[in-house]
């Protein structure tokens, strides 16, 4: 007879945390949201750790190189997505391992035979107006010019202009060679009064942009996760079928850390993965793996050797595997589970397997509840997607601005790999959706919000850092009428003032 569980499944909107004491000293800046992402031996350290629990998704509508590198200048990483060649992946990992703080790849190019109107679908689709006009019209072409706002006027003008024509020419601007540090560069901004500094290299091709205001925000991120070279750590995203080709192509671009990328991590294809890691290359190539949703799962990944373990099936927004398939559980219910038999193998083994609670995060407040409920950090989709650093369009639509935002396995992504059960090799149906998420700014900005409401929280809760808020948490269920009681109610909103609505 088949197995049948006494409780309904749960997800994150069902559950509140009951306040505890709060000490004087209970107060958001004495919280650390330090936490481990690899797995580590009681009394030791983890060889990684992140300063905020956040990871963004191995998604491609989420996570390249450019997203990873403002994920971790806040202190978290990115999994930079798998679903594209083994070549493109390396390179994406590359780029983000040699971004210099500061120093910015260009993305809004165009050649210098392009019209107004070309470059402004560009500033458009990038939300980048300082464009750099180069002969071949990429980010590393010869540079020729540069164009801002300041040079054109659009209502004196009619789109089919050149650049060439109203661009601000090379021989007017100050640029910087290869070799000018950070500093070098904000003192060249300040001592000319510009408000960019294009760095190039001997042969005159464009390398960097440096902005005057990037100085500032660099000194601004106390947190940023930097492995011993003083480069951001960078993780990416593998599959069960290629690895022994991408995992080495990967390192040798610099990844920190892999994860193997399934929507249903409890088989034999994630232990073969991680057995031929820890074949070639031991434990120095940290790997985690998923995603699971019960204790079993969650052992079976412990045991075959996974540095940390992924839960979560069928609660990401832009999923429908549950509709699809019939298989998930509610995302409380599996974290809650998960995380108690992290703790046992914890008491049995010594070793700590940290628990990723990975999609179905849509209020900030469920940030709390997942890392109360055991979560060591979160992997978040959705979330992502709406800033201006993830790869995606941004569209505007019926007067609002959007983000595209896919699954991986949508018809788009035609990420199969990630639904692989073996046979043949290719997607037999679609698995998640094609979708939009309402624009919401920036990484910097959103990351700094929620992150806020996380701390207070936890205060709210008597705990200054993670580990506290697991032990002290008090969680309680809520019935379907006190989650009515919990918006706004029984008044006439004038308008969504508050966080664009309830948050
Ligand atoms: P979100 O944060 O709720 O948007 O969920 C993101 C998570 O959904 C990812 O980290 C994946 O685990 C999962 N996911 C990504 N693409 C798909 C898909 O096409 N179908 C089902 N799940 C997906």
């Amino acid at each position: 007879m088949a197995y049948y569980y006494s409780e309904p499944s749960r997800t994150f909107s069902e559950y509140l945390l009951v306040p505890g004491y709060s000490s004087p000293n209970c107060v958001p800046d004495n919280v650390s949201l330090k936490t481990p992402l690899v797995k580590f031996k009681k009394g030791e350290e983890p060889a990684i750790s992140m300063n905020i629990p956040m990871t963004s998704a191995i998604m491609q509508a989420v996570s390249d190189d450019r997203m990873a590198v403002a994920l971790a200048r806040e202190g978290g990483v990115s999994f930079i997505y798998g679903s594209q060649t083994v070549e493109d992946q390396a390179a994406m990992v590359a780029r983000a391992k040699a971004y210099k703080a500061g120093f910015v790849i260009s993305d809004s190019n165009v050649k210098p035979t392009a019209t107004l109107n070309e470059m402004l679908s560009i500033v458009e689709r990038t939300g980048h107006s300082t464009v750099a006009v180069t002969e071949d019209g990429g980010p590393n072409g010869r540079l020729l010019g540069m164009v801002t706002r300041r040079d054109y006027r659009l209502s004196r003008m009619t789109g089919q202009e050149t650049v060439e024509s109203f661009m601000t020419p090379l021989d007017k601007l100050v640029t910087a060679p290869a070799s000018t540090t950070l500093k070098e560069a904000n003192d060249i901004i300040w001592e000319h009064k510009v408000n960019t500094l294009p760095i190039v290299d001997d042969d005159g091709g464009l390398i960097y942009f440096v902005f005057r205001k990037d100085y500032d925000s660099h000194k601004e991120n106390p947190l940023e996760l930097l492995d011993a070279g003083k480069k951001y750590v960078v993780g990416a995203g593998i599959n069960t079928r290629d690895y022994a080709r991408r995992v080495p192509a990967l390192i040798e671009a610099g990844a920190d850390v892999l994860c193997i990328d399934s929507s249903e991590g409890f088989s034999e294809w994630q232990r073969m993965t991680i057995n031929w890691i820890r074949e070639h290359y031991g434990d120095t190539v940290k790997v985690g793996a998923g995603n699971v949703v019960d204790a079993e799962g969650f052992r079976f990944l412990a045991e075959a050797g996974a540095d940390f373990v992924k839960v979560g099936i069928g609660g990401g927004s832009i999923c429908i595997t549950r509709e699809q398939k019939g298989i998930g559980r509610g995302q409380a219910t599996a974290l809650i589970d998960v995380c108690a038999e992290r703790d046992r193998y914890f008491q049995e083994t010594g070793v700590y397997v940290p628990v990723c609670s990975d999609g179905g995060i849509v209020h900030d407040y469920h940030f709390t509840l997942a890392l109360a409920m055991g979560a060591d950090f979160l992997m978040l989709g959705r979330y992502f997607a709406r800033f201006d650093e993830s790869p995606s369009r941004r569209v505007s639509i019926g007067g609002n601005y959007m983000k595209e935002y896919w699954g991986e396995g949508s018809s788009r992504a035609r990420n199969w790999q990630r639904y692989d059960v073996g046979g043949k090799e290719g997607m037999a149906f679609e698995e998640g959706v094609d979708s939009y998420v309402p624009y919401a700014g920036s990484l910097h900005d959103n990351v700094a919000l929620t992150l806020s409401k996380v701390r207070h929280t936890m205060c709210n809760c008597g705990a200054v850092t993670i580990p506290e808020l697991q032990q002290k948490a008090k969680l309680t269920l809520v019935s379907a009428t006190s989650i009515v009681e919990g918006g706004a109610h029984d008044v006439v909103l004038k308008e969504n003032t508050v966080n664009g609505g309830k948050k």
